[in-house]
């Protein structure tokens, strides 16, 4: 899963750093995690949201559709203002979540 979303991940030179999925973690602790389970040990969560294992192992959210979707805020999320390198910290953090 995590080659998956490597390699399907938009052209490395697209972005002025490689996508790094520890800092996605960090991202996704602070901008997430009042709605999402966005790591396997955190508890609770907005139970009508889905946890990002479960976005990590949804066939139809690849890298690409994750992308566009986090390229507009959704639900009633703050509007966070991601860079495109956040936003790809963030999938890459995502999809080493996967299975
Ligand atoms: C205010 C609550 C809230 C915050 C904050 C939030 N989300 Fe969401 N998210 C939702 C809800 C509710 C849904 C499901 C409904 C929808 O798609 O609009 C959702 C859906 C998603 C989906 C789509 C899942 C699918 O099956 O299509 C992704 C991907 C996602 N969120 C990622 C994120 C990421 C990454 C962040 C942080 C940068 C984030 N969300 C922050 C509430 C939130």
């Amino acid at each position: 899963m995590v080659a998956f979303f490597a390699l399907t991940a938009l052209p490395a030179r697209a972005l002025p750093v490689p996508p790094d999925p520890e800092k996605g973690e960090a991202l996704a602790q602070h901008w997430c995690a009042a709605c999402h389970l966005v790591s396997p040990d955190q508890k609770n969560a907005n139970s009508d949201v889905p946890s990002f294992a479960s976005i990590a192992n949804n066939k139809k959210l690849t890298a690409k559709t994750l992308q566009v979707f986090l390229s507009t805020p959704h639900a009633k999320m703050p509007d966070m203002h991601l860079s495109r390198n956040e936003i790809a910290d963030i999938v890459a953090y995502i999809g080493s979540l996967g299975r």
